[in-house]
């Protein structure tokens, strides 16, 4: 047999086999049984988490010789067919190439013909939302006096880009993002079956490099073979992929906890030396100061944490001397340098920027000190008689507290009230304030993160701040997630929760199975109805100009600046004292 590549070789052909997408085969195989099919669905979801995979299994279920069935036998003609991408029931359209008005008309021509054996035709519109306008319209008509025998399956990774009137003709379904350990199995039962000896790190690294994919997993594996032939270790893999080995990650750490930050510029200098994508690391800082965080939060068993049962221990141990509060502002810290990488000409410059906040971040200065460091008085205790003692000193927030009462600025209040902070003084800074020049007669500053209500499209601000503190409440974690969303909305049965551009890799990881389900149970009881959470990017972002004004000013603002570049903050609405 010609070789095939393992992505091709290991597809799915039937609904069991598919990983991780039992709320979409599960459904579907119920509504094959139940003979409810619906004429049109849309599958959403990143590339590579099965719904080629799924769509074409369905169109087995419909025209195998024992069919309708969820149990395609696999075997008969019309089966082999439809495996081999030879059917003639089953046109697969890439929209992408295929945009135009002409290519829908056509296939309206192909669809009017029902097949004439009985069977079904199953078209199948990859990168449906690459549709023109016209070609989309054209569709609809179809939709909406839609053929005997004929499913439309709309593949998308953009949902929100597709036509309302399509989506309402349509059933949705919401692919997710597979977890590191469904791709490590699948990665260990497929090297297995092909006879590879592999390493558990390798895998480990393939799986995490997957980011949710798992055919990004498999091509990244086939990669892995055409460099090592069938011996895959660790270090190769990490060779091949330019993945920074652990013990740097370990460096890092222990730069942060030595408050170090001669170690933190060394280990910058080295990647950058050694050629490893800046970027990469940061990415993988991230998701090891996650993994840290989630040991502290969850312990050290948790199915959250992205990796295998062997490095567990380790990142118990190295989680130990922080805080979650100190865990949580790396967290951040990072993400803020991730976007940056993304965003900025210079990544050594902004990596070792990043670096240093961390190693910052962990020496904990007395809040008053800061405080009164930042609004130019010296301070009578000299350096080394800061408080060491982390209980004792009290750590600012790193995100700004929400307007609605955040955890840290609880923490704080209770530090203040149990005498951790001697004359705690509430930080303010207002917008009025701002539009002054010269210093800011008041306290200090405080960075006010209220999301404005009108942000909140479809949503009662007294519902949304149910499942803000019903968050905050039961869900720390993840509400530390959650929280950057910009802008949450409800449409129907389904809550979008944007996430600014910059905060893609957090987007990213929300999208896992356990988070996104953890969500789900949450806003589904405080809504008092079952929700679909969907996790989106925020590309139309816009602001009133007044508020971007005052934020602009705000941005320019030293004291404001002093406190983000002190605290690894970042401003996330600037309004009015006036409205409080
Ligand atoms: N959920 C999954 N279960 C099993 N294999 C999968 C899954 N998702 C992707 N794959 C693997 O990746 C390949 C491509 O998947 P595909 O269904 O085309 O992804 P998509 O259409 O979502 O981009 C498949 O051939 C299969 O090997
Ligand atoms: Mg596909
Ligand atoms: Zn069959």
């Amino acid at each position: 047999m010609a070789y095939q590549v393992i992505a091709r070789k290991w597809r799915p052909q039937t609904f069991r086999e598919v990983v991780g997408q039992r709320h979409v085969t599960q459904t579907l195989a119920n509504a094959i049984g139940q003979n409810r099919l619906a004429h049109a669905y849309i599958f959403c979801g990143t590339r590579g988490v099965g719904k080629t995979t799924t769509a074409r299994i369905l169109a087995k279920c419909l025209n195998c010789v024992n069919g309708p069935t969820a149990e395609p036998c696999n075997v008969c003609d019309a089966c082999r067919e439809i495996t081999s991408g030879g059917s003639l029931d089953v046109l697969e359209i890439d929209a992408a190439s295929n945009r135009g008005i002409d290519q829908i008309r056509e296939l309206r021509e192909m669809v009017r013909y029902a097949p004439a054996s009985g069977r079904y035709k199953v078209v199948i519109l990859d990168e449906a939302h690459q549709l023109t306008d016209e070609a989309s319209n054209a569709l609809l008509k179809t939709l909406e006096e839609p053929p005997e025998k004929v499913v439309f399956i709309l593949a998308t990774t953009e949902p929100e880009k597709l036509a309302d009137t399509i989506k309402s003709r349509a059933q949705l379904f919401q692919f997710r993002s597979l977890t590191f350990q469904e791709i490590a199995s699948a990665l260990e039962h497929i090297t297995k079956e092909e006879n590879l000896e592999i390493e558990q790190g390798a895998i480990a690294v393939l799986a995490r490099a997957a980011e949710g994919s798992l055919r990004d997993g498999l091509s990244l594996l086939e990669q892995a073979i055409a460099y090592s032939g069938d011996k895959i270790t660790d270090a190769q893999v990490r060779e091949l992929l330019g993945v920074v080995a652990e013990d740097v990650l370990d460096d890092l750490v222990e730069a942060i906890a030595n408050h170090s930050a001669e170690r933190a510029l060394t280990l910058v200098q080295r990647l950058h030396a050694e050629g490893h994508n800046l970027q990469h690391f940061c990415r993988e800082a991230i998701r090891h100061v996650r993994n840290l965080l989630v040991a502290k939060v969850s312990g050290a068993d948790s199915p959250l944490i992205a990796a295998p049962e062997d490095e567990r221990p380790r990142l118990e141990k190295q989680a130990a001397p922080f805080a979650e509060e100190d865990l949580t502002r790396f967290f951040q810290i990072l993400l803020a340098t991730d976007g940056d990488l993304r965003r900025k000409p210079d990544p050594r410059l902004h990596l070792e920027l990043g670096l240093l906040r961390l190693v910052n971040a962990a020496r904990l200065a007395p809040l008053e000190e800061v405080l009164a460091e930042l609004r130019g008085e010296s301070t009578a205790r000299p350096a080394a008689a800061r408080n060491p003692n982390p209980v004792r000193s009290v750590s600012a927030p790193a995100i700004p507290s929400s307007g609605y009462g955040g955890a840290s600025e609880k923490k704080f209040q209770a530090a203040a009230a149990s005498g951790a902070i001697e004359n705690p003084r509430v930080p303010i800074v207002q917008g009025a304030v701002a539009e002054k020049a010269g210093p800011v007669p008041i306290s200090a500053p405080r960075v006010i993160a209220k999301l404005a209500e009108s942000q909140f499209s479809g949503l009662a601000a007294a519902q949304l701040e149910s499942i803000q503190s019903a968050l905050r409440n039961q869900q720390k974690f993840l509400w530390s997630m959650v929280e950057h969303a910009s802008r949450w909305e409800l449409q129907g049965s389904e809550m979008n929760l944007y996430f600014p551009p910059e905060s893609r890799a957090l987007a990213e990881m929300l999208q896992a199975r356990d988070p996104m389900e953890k969500l789900r149970t949450v806003l589904s009881t405080v809504m008092g109805q079952p929700l679909r959470v969907c996790v989106k990017l925020d590309s139309s972002r816009s602001s009133v100009p007044r508020a971007s004004e005052m934020r602009a000013r705000f941005e320019e603002d030293p004291i404001v600046r002093a406190m983000l570049e002190r605290f690894g903050g970042q401003i996330s609405d600037v309004k009015r004292r006036s409205e409080d």
